[in-house]
C-alpha cells in the first residue's frame, strides 16, 4: 500500500514507520525536513518520501494525498509537555481540528482518493472519572480534552463524504521507554523518589506501543472497520497499581507520591492529563478480532524495561 503518515516523527509514528517500512510505500508528512531526516536517516530509510507541509494551511502538499491508499493522521501539539496557557490550548485544539480538516480537504481534492483514513483520538474523549467504566459506546465528556477529541473526530468523520473509510482510534496512555508518561515516571524512579503521580486513585488506561502499532496495522486492511475503536489494553490500572508494578519491575521503591500541586506548577491545567483519568475498555476492539500481545501492565513493563 502507499501510505501517508502525519506525525510520523513522534513516539508512535517512529515505531509505526519501522513496522510498515519494509512492506509499504511510505510518505512522511512533517513540518520539518531536517527533523524527519534526523529521525529517519537515509542510510537506513532510503525509500521514504518526505513531504514538508504546514498542517493548518492548504497548499501544494495536499496533492501528495492523491494516489495514496491510506492516510494515518497522528499529528498534534504535545499535550503534557508544557504549561497550558490560553494560546497553547488553542494550538492543542487547532493542530488537531484544523490539521485534520486540511487532510480531509486534501482527500476531497484528490483525483484518486485514499481508501481509508486512520485518525487519532484519545481516551480523553470520555472525560475524567474515578468510578465510571467507558467503552466505545459511551457518551463523550465535557472538559477541554473531551471537547478537543470530539472536534478532532468530527473533522475526521467528514472524509466519509468522499467515500473514504474512516477509523478513529482512541489512544490510551502509550507505554514506551523512549517517551511519554513512562519515560517521565522512570526519570523519577531512577533517582529513587518514584511513586504515583497525585492521589494514585486515578485510572490509567494504558497500551503498549507495539500493540497500538499492531492495531493501526490491522485498521489499514480490515475493510469492515469503521468508526471508533479504543486503543487501550483490556486491563486498565490505577496510578497506584502502575507505580507499584513499575517499582517491582525495575526493583526500585515506589512509595513516594509526586504531589499534584508540583505537576500543576509545571503544567497548570495540563497536569489534569495525569492527575485525572478514566477507566476505558477496548470492547469493540476485542470484539472485532484484535488480540493484545500485552494485556497486563506487568507483562508490558517487563517487555519494555527488561529487554
Ligand atoms: N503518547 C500518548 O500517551 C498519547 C495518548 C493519547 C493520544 N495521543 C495522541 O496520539 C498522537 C501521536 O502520539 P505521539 O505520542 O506519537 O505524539 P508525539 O510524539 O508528540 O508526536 C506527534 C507528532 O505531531 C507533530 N506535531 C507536533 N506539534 C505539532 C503541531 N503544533 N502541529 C502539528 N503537528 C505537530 C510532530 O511531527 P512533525 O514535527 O514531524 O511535524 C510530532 O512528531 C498525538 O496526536 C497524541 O496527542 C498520544
Amino acid at each position: 500500500m502507499k501510505v501517508a503518515i502525519t506525525g510520523a516523527t513522534g513516539l508512535v509514528g517512529q515505531r509505526l514507520v519501522d513496522r510498515l517500512y519494509k512492506s509499504h510505500e511510505l510518505l512522511i508528512f512533517t513540518r520539518s525536513e531536517a527533523k524527519a531526516q534526523k529521525v529517519f536517516p537515509a542510510s537506513r530509510y532510503d525509500q521514504l518520501e518526505i513531504v514538508v507541509y504546514q498542517p493548518k494551511v492548504s497548499g501544494a502538499w495536499q496533492q501528495k494525498i492523491s494516489g495514496c491508499d491510506a492516510v494515518i493522521n497522528l499529528a498534534g501539539a504535545p499535550i503534557a509537555e508544557q504549561r497550558w496557557t490560553d494560546s497553547y490550548k488553542q494550538e492543542i485544539l487547532a493542530s488537531r481540528e484544523m490539521g485534520t480538516a486540511k487532510i480531509v480537504e486534501a482527500i476531497a481534492k484528490a483525483e484518486t482518493k485514499p481508501k481509508v483514513l486512520i485518525n487519532t483520538s484519545a481516551v480523553g474523549y470520555y472525560g475524567a472519572s474515578d468510578t465510571a467504566v467507558f467503552d466505545e459506546t459511551s457518551t463523550p465528556g465535557e472538559d477541554f480534552l473531551a471537547e478537543v477529541c470530539k472536534k478532532w473526530e468530527t473533522a475526521a468523520e467528514k472524509a466519509k463524504d468522499c467515500g473514504t473509510r474512516v477509523v478513529i482510534l482512541r489512544f490510551g496512555i502509550i507505554l514506551a521507554k523512549e517517551g511519554g508518561a513512562l519515560a517521565k515516571m522512570l526519570m523519577a524512579f531512577n533517582t529513587f523518589v518514584g511513586g504515583p503521580l497525585g492521589t494514585g486513585k486515578q485510572w490509567v488506561s494504558w497500551i503498549h506501543r507495539d500493540d497500538l502499532v499492531s492495531l493501526i496495522e490491522m485498521a489499514l486492511t480490515r475493510n469492515d472497520w469503521q468508526g471508533a475503536f479504543n486503543g487501550t489494553a483490556p486491563n486498565p490500572v490505577t496510578m497506584q497499581e502502575l507505580s507499584a508494578n513499575l517499582g517491582e519491575v525495575i526493583s526500585r521503591p515506589s512509595w513516594l507520591p509526586v504531589p499534584g500541586f508540583v505537576l500543576e506548577l509545571l503544567l497548570s491545567d495540563g497536569a489534569k492529563v495525569v492527575l485525572e483519568g478514566q477507566k476505558v475498555l477496548p470492547k469493540r476492539t476485542e470484539e472485532s478480532g484484535f488480540s493484545f500481545k500485552f494485556p497486563t501492565v506487568k507483562a508490558a513493563l517487563i517487555d519494555l524495561l527488561k529487554h
